[in-house]
């Protein structure tokens, strides 16, 4: 990698592909999950805070920063429901990484696809240690951008091998069913959520609305199962009747924001929740018994975001899969930034001059 300061690594989506196919799918979600969880393991030294977030009637503008101390990340992130419809995603993002010593950035990343991994990764990681044991199908309501992220992480992560998908739009279960085919799945298009979760150890909802959808009803839900609820993630859109909450043990990334954003903003303020660092570092129970309903209240949060950055970071040099961007300005004298900008426009006039 460059040892120019000024020069910062910028992995675009097309090098971000390349290094998800390089690397492999599958073994990218379960490294990647490594790094999150290594994170959550070290949850107290992290620089802690909810996402700014920017609402607007169409949609929401994130961001998400945190540090550790060392190196700082954050991530822009979007989410805007209608978009599909426009021809544009419901999520995209793009983040940095930077040295807290110096503050200079020293990666630079596309994350709408990272962003996907590291949903998955997460959710997969928050089920190894909530999901019923010897599970083996997972329910996945909602077959857009996120969904075969999902699937693949639980796959690699807990061994699931069975799908039951339902979209309101048929098309977007279609699309998962013929991605995911020949990766070791059987898979069952339902026509209903009812008939998606039937039989179902693990129920996934990864719906876009910008509204309190009903995505699964109290009666949906039998005990023992395991609830990935991904897609309610903002003030005012969630997925999950509230009934369903009030039976579940309820599993949270960080409580200040998703008593904001996640399912649990339908409770009281003090409802208790536990918190999955804590489940992993064995200070809190997760699963205790089989007839236990869990709930993953997911939201994403800031952390799994810089431990995406520091694993893609960290397969820059072996992979090579990034470009040099001239991002920081870089003087001969650090005091002389202007005169770096006067001798610059001497060099753009000399070459006018001699035409
Ligand atoms: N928790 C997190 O960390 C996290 C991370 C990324 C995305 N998300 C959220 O996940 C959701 C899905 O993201 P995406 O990029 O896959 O969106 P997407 O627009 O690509 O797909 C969403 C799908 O949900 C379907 N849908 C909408 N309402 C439904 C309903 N009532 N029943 C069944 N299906 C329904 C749509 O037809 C669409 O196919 C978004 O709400 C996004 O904000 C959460």
């Amino acid at each position: 990698m460059t040892a120019k300061l000024n020069v910062v690594p910028f992995v675009s989506v097309d090098s971000m592909m390349k290094l998800v196919l390089t690397v492999g799918v599958e073994k990218f979600l379960t490294e990647l999950a490594g790094y999150i969880e290594e994170d959550f393991l070290r949850w107290e030294s992290f620089d802690k805070t909810p996402r700014i977030a920017s609402h607007s009637s169409e949609g929401v503008i994130e961001l998400m920063p945190t540090s550790d101390g060392k190196m700082y990340g954050f991530k822009y992130v979007n989410g805007h429901p209608k978009n599909t419809r426009e021809g544009l995603q419901t999520v995209t993002a793009f983040g940095v990484l930077a040295d807290v010593g110096s503050g200079y950035p020293m990666l630079l990343t596309e994350m709408t696809i990272l962003t996907a991994l590291r949903t998955g990764a997460t959710s997969a990681l928050a089920a190894k240690y909530l999901a019923p044991e010897g599970a083996r199908t997972m329910a996945i309501i909602g077959n857009g951008a996120q969904s075969e992220f999902q699937a693949l992480a639980f796959k690699s992560l807990l061994g699931i091998d069975k799908l039951r998908l339902y979209d309101l739009d048929g098309s977007a279960s279609r699309k998962c069913a013929k991605n995911l085919a020949g990766m070791g799945f059987d898979i069952t298009i339902c026509s209903s959520g009812h008939e998606a979760v039937e039989g179902a150890e693990i129920i996934t909802t990864v719906t876009a609305d910008k509204q309190y959808a009903t995505i699964l009803t109290d009666n949906m839900v039998g005990s023992g199962v395991h609830i990935n609820a991904v897609g309610g993630d903002c003030p005012g859109k969630t997925e999950l009747h509230r009934d369903i909450l009030l039976r579940s043990d309820i599993f949270v990334e960080y409580p200040p924001q998703t008593r904001i954003e996640g399912e649990i903003q339908q409770l009281a303020a003090d409802h208790p929740v536990t918190e999955l660092w804590q489940v992993m570092t064995d200070k809190a129970a997760g699963r205790k018994d089989a007839k236990q309903i869990t709930l993953f209240d997911s939201v994403g949060f800031a952390t799994e975001d810089f431990s995406a950055l520091r694993y893609v970071r960290d397969q820059l040099r072996a992979t090579g899969l990034y470009e040099e961007l001239d991002l920081l300005a870089d003087p001969d004298e650090p005091r002389d930034l202007f005169g770096m900008l006067l001798r610059a426009e001497q060099a753009v006039a000399k070459p006018q001059m001699a035409t």
